[in-house]
């Protein structure tokens, strides 16, 4: 993925009545849908005014009655996307932990949706920056990514080594491009995934 890379050119929340905010319709269980995400320029999208695993996570809070988190970095990425690139290539390689702005208070939550964009078979170091500052022993973390073709690859191994102590449930793949441009479709598999977790 790393050459696919190369050559690039380029909530609300739907609850009933009877759960509060962050407390999943299904399960009364606490649900946390933290995640990271980029707008700017980024391959198959183009400019985007929202990334698109944000997009992802707010259909999951929609599902779950969820409360969101957005993992973003103090100083942001580049909007271009080969300048990102280098950025993003920089990070994985030192394994940086660049610093996030605030945080989500992951021991108040029983169950926590976790989402990316798959950068080179891992999530981007932004996001080990926020699972090292919790505990994870006894969580649920089910993992979601957007991506252009390499899937949730490796990363659900590298979450799970990271997430130390938290059981992890089936993730989820949608294509970026899905995310962005085919709503009802990307709901859809949304929708069918977390019926199928039986939460
Ligand atoms: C730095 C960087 C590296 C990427 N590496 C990959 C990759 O290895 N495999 C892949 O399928 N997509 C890769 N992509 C595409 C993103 O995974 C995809 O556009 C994703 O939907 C972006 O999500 P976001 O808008 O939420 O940030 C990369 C994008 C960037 C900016």
């Amino acid at each position: 993925m790393m050459m696919l890379a190369a050559i690039m050119p380029l909530a609300s929340f739907a609850h009933n009545q009877s759960t509060k905010k962050g407390e999943s319709n299904m399960t009364n269980k606490k649900v946390l849908v933290a995640f990271f995400s980029r707008a700017d320029e980024n391959y198959n999208v183009g400019y985007i005014e929202k990334g698109n695993t944000q997009i992802i996570a707010e259909m999951i809070g929609e599902k779950t009655g969820g409360d969101l988190f957005h993992i973003e970095t103090v100083t942001p990425y580049p909007a271009d996307y080969m300048k990102c690139i280098d950025v993003a290539k920089k990070e994985l390689n030192s394994k940086a932990r660049p610093v996030i702005k605030g945080d989500a208070n992951v021991e108040d939550y029983d169950i926590i949706f976790l989402g990316y964009p798959n950068w080179w078979g891992d999530a981007p170091m932004a996001v080990y920056t926020f699972i090292e500052k919790h505990n994870w022993q006894g969580k649920t973390v089910i993992p979601f990514c957007t991506h252009e073709g390499s899937g949730l690859g490796s990363t659900e191994g590298k979450l799970k080594n990271a997430c130390k102590g938290a059981t992890f449930l089936k993730g989820l793949a949608v294509q970026g491009v899905t995310a962005q441009d085919r709503h009802e479709q990307a709901r859809l598999s949304v929708k069918n995934w977390i019926d199928k977790l039986n939460l």
